[in-house]
């Protein structure tokens, strides 16, 4: 059974200025990326059938299952994080600030220092850390919860890093990570912030800020008329916060209705905008979700300033959604698009699946003005990053 809430903290032009570390004005985020060998604007695709289908005017799919040959958009937080954190080592030992092709210099001729990157994830976060750390030839050590799949395991160690699996939940394997990188003297390459790690998870948070301005590249002058709502599938709310801070700020006077989507089993931003009277709040889910990168008990509290004040609506489903939204990206209607679509990567359409079709949501989606004139945009995070977990889900039928 789906729950949901309105977000009676959300502010129509929110002041950024007041937010603590606000590094998403960064104009050197979309620069770096671009200056990178593999990169490439994933796609934007549109599904018009399945538009049809469903009961909505449009939907448009950036596709990130294409990002860096990762299979996951996350490579783009912790490419720009390291990024920034060893500029700003350069500078304070040598005072040389570094442009970008300086810094590929450097980098590239293995004259950065020398570094063991930490972090902890479900996945496609540390598969990013151990990506950057193997390009700049650093050390990466990535920590995992129990439940975590064996290909996702092996796709962190086919990068070069040691994988060590915790015997517990992400939020578990997030205070091991930071103990350990304490006592060893590692960096913490943490998408979530907490306490006293504020500072490289902005930078994270900043990078996927790139998705995006491709999709406003891609559309040009149509860009903001191509799409009046967003679903954003949420862990820790890294990418919801991204997506809160561009669109208030760049989509001022016609912002889209942003919608935030987790598994019932880690709904940490809908217990927040529930029940912590604007605090954050642990989900007393049991973190066991299919939708593995989504499972995460705690919001980043950096995050959390953000789509407190930008989100619209938040929602949590279960996981027979996110199995039904793979099988309908990948066996498309009409003349669509194929598209690849993992646990997680699927649960924005899981969640416009859910508020389309469910009885208990009908006042929320007449609020939300969800029908046959609406266009919506989706996110695909990622493609098969558990390729034995993705041909079971989209070679059953219900
Ligand atoms: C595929 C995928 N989608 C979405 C997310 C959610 O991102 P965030 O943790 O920033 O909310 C993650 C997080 O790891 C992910 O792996």
């Amino acid at each position: 059974m789906c729950q949901f809430s309105f977000n009676p903290y959300c502010e129509l032009h929110p002041d950024w200025e007041t937010v603590s570390l606000n590094t998403f004005g960064s104009d050197d985020i979309f620069p770096f990326h671009k200056s990178l060998d593999v990169y490439q604007p994933t796609p934007l695709r549109s599904l018009g059938s399945l538009a049809s289908a469903i009961g909505v005017g449009e939907i448009l799919v950036k596709d990130e299952s294409l990002r860096f040959g990762l299979k996951a958009f996350k490579a783009l937080g912790a490419s720009y994080a390291i990024h920034r954190f060893i500029k700003s080592r350069v500078e304070a030992e040598t005072g040389r600030r570094l442009s970008i092709p300086e810094f590929l210099d450097t980098a590239g001729s293995g004259d950065c220092g020398s570094y063991t990157f930490c972090t902890a994830t479900d996945g496609n976060h540390g598969r990013g850390v151990a990506w950057t750390a193997r390009w700049l030839n650093q050390r990466a050590v990535i920590y995992m919860p129990r439940n975590s799949s064996q290909a996702r395991i092996d796709g962190i160690r086919s990068e070069g890093a040691e994988v060590v699996v915790v015997d517990g939940t992400y939020d578990q394997a997030v205070t091991k990570a930071a103990s350990d990188a304490r006592r060893n003297g590692w960096v913490i390459i943490s998408d979530t912030s907490y306490p006293g790690n504020m500072g490289i998870p902005s930078w994270i948070m900043a990078g996927y800020t790139t998705i995006f301005r491709e999709i406003d590249d891609i559309l040009g002058d149509q860009s903001p008329s191509a799409f009046d709502t967003v679903f954003i599938q949420v862990g820790v709310g890294a990418l919801a916060a991204a997506a809160a801070w561009y669109y208030t700020v760049h989509r001022r006077n016609r912002r889209p209705r942003l919608i935030s989507v987790e598994p019932l089993a880690a709904d940490c931003l809908l217990e927040s905008i529930r029940f912590g009277c604007g605090d954050t709040r642990t989900s007393r889910g049991d973190q066991d979700s299919m939708m593995a990168g989504l499972n995460c008990g705690t919001p980043s509290i950096l995050a959390w300033e953000y789509v407190k004040r930008g989100m619209d609506f938040f929602m949590a489903i279960p996981d027979d959604y996110s199995r039904r939204a793979m099988r309908l990206f990948y066996h498309p209607c009409g003349d669509d698009p194929r598209l690849v679509s993992g646990e997680s990567g699927a649960a924005g359409l899981a969640g416009l699946l859910a508020l389309m079709e469910s009885d208990k949501m009908s006042s929320a989606r007449e609020q939300l003005d969800l029908g046959p004139r609406s266009s919506v945009l989706l996110i695909n995070t990622e493609g098969d990053t558990d390729p034995v977990n993705f041909r079971n889900v989209v070679t059953t039928d219900a």
